[in-house]
């Protein structure tokens, strides 16, 4: 077989570091587990990349996916639709909150996004508030990496060589309580403070300018933001005061992750969007949506009139085929239930963690985890760019890796490890993961 490195260019892979290192190659996986090529297990603790939610192996998915390619490969949504796409988006309308019944596929989560951009600026086009264009999303979240959703991503690091970018991506503050810059005594006061500073923003840029603002329900980049309280009761307050649309952007959040089919469930407010992905097929096939009501979708509505926008690859049937099977799954054996019922052990057993020097702050929610390191538990200090490279680039990740967990050690915001397993995952694995950590911290801390 190739090498991995002689033709594979991989994504956001520092590929000069595989010149000496040999790239770890997975090639099976079972329930919570991966293997490599080598027969050596691991942890699953991230899920693939949050998205195999319904766990490894499952072959009643594969043969799903099977049976759609035989009976029909594929057909375009282009004027057509094909069984799968009709009885998915049917079963997604039922799970969704409130009125959020038009599901618009895609293949992934980035074109949910994209979506959900254009959709909110030709609505607003046709509804007669043709300068309503511009987004707000949050410092450090992470929405994709087309064009449109890369100006809504808040991450520098990853956009400056891209520039210039879409113009209209406005950015505000988010909901990182342990760092938070005012009212760090009180997470209600905090909570209003940050959802105001969107309201503070749309009168900034004017109010007939701004078309949505893209929130995750809990933020992911920084390491796990849950909201805090009020928060998103204010911010749907502030977006129908301002005619702004809310998109929940739930590539993450959605499919049991927080103990919910949607994250907005879980902290009870009502989108106007909702872009997901991921898990949705439990990564079994690639497979995206966003999801609208009648009301966004009725000024499209007239003789000639369109949402002009499309992927050749969206909704594809063997991707819808296998979306259904894993909801039969998901219901089946309760998969979100199962997560409500054990997410607190989960949480019990990373907090124990806070008993070692480096473990700043252990938060999230569900099976939603983030892990923040500090080089001072008092002080609250981070660690500086070159602890950071050494630390977190040089060893952490590898060495979890090495220690039999799969996860991530990211410092996009400040550093933290980042843990999403898949969501049949029990206090076996909750154990395992707390070893393996505790080893594998405790060894970082002694090379700082
Ligand atoms: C919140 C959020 N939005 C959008 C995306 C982009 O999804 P994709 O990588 O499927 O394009 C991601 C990916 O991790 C995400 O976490």
């Amino acid at each position: 077989m190739a090498n991995a490195t002689d033709h594979l260019w991989m994504h956001f892979t520092r590929m000069a570091s595989y010149a000496t290192d040999e790239v770890p190659t997975i090639v099976r996986g079972e329930g919570a587990y991966v293997w490599d090529a080598q027969g050596r297990r691991y942890l699953d603790g991230l899920a693939g990349l949050f998205v195999v939610n319904a766990g490894h192996g499952r072959t009643e998915l594969a043969e799903a996916a099977a049976k759609q390619s035989a009976e029909l490969a594929y057909f375009p949504l282009w004027s057509y639709a094909h069984p799968t796409a009709v009885e998915l988006a049917e079963r997604i309308a039922t799970l969704t909150p409130g009125d959020l019944n038009r599901v618009f596929f895609t293949t992934g989560g980035s074109e949910a996004v994209e979506a959900a951009w254009k959709l909110a600026r030709a609505y607003f086009k046709r509804v007669g508030k043709p300068v309503k264009h511009k987004v707000i999303s949050r410092y450090i979240a992470y929405h994709g990496t087309s064009m449109g959703a890369l100006s809504i991503t808040g991450l520098p690091g990853i956009k400056t060589d891209f520039e210039p970018l879409v113009p209209g991506a406005i950015k505000v503050p988010n909901t990182n309580f342990y760092r938070a810059p005012e009212h760090g005594d009180s997470p209600e006061a905090f909570g209003r403070w940050a959802a105001d500073e969107i309201g503070r923003a749309i009168e900034r840029e004017g109010p007939d300018t701004v078309a949505a603002v893209f929130l995750e329900p809990v933020q992911n980049s920084g390491g796990c933001f849950p909201p805090p309280p009020g928060y998103f009761e204010r911010v749907r307050e502030i977006c129908d005061a301002y005619d702004v649309l809310l998109v929940s952007d739930e590539v993450i959040c959605s499919w049991g992750r927080l103990g919910e089919y949607f994250g907005a469930q879980r902290y009870g407010y009502q989108p106007d969007i909702i872009t997901t992905a991921k898990g949705i097929t439990s990564g079994y096939a690639p497979l995206g949506a966003m999801i609208a009501s009648d009301r966004l979708m009725e000024p499209f509505l007239t003789e000639t009139g369109m949402f002009a926008h499309g992927v050749t690859f969206g909704g594809h049937p063997v991707s819808c085929a296998v979306a259904l099977a894993n909801l039969e799954v998901f219901a089946r054996e309760d998969l979100v239930g199962h997560v409500r019922a054990n997410e607190d052990a989960f949480r019990a057993t990373l907090e124990k963690l806070h008993d070692l020097p480096i473990v700043g702050d252990v938060r999230g929610d569900g099976y939603f985890y983030g892990i923040e390191l500090v080089k001072d538990k008092t002080t609250r200090e981070t660690f500086n760019e070159a602890e950071s490279e050494r630390l977190l680039r040089g060893f952490l990740s590898t060495a979890l890796f090495q220690a039999g967990l799969y996860c991530r050690a990211d410092d996009r915001g400040d550093p933290v490890v980042q843990l999403a397993p898949p969501l049949i995952a029990e206090q076996q694995q909750f154990d395992e993961i707390e070893q393996i950590l505790r080893a594998v911290l405790t060894e970082a801390w002694q090379r700082l």
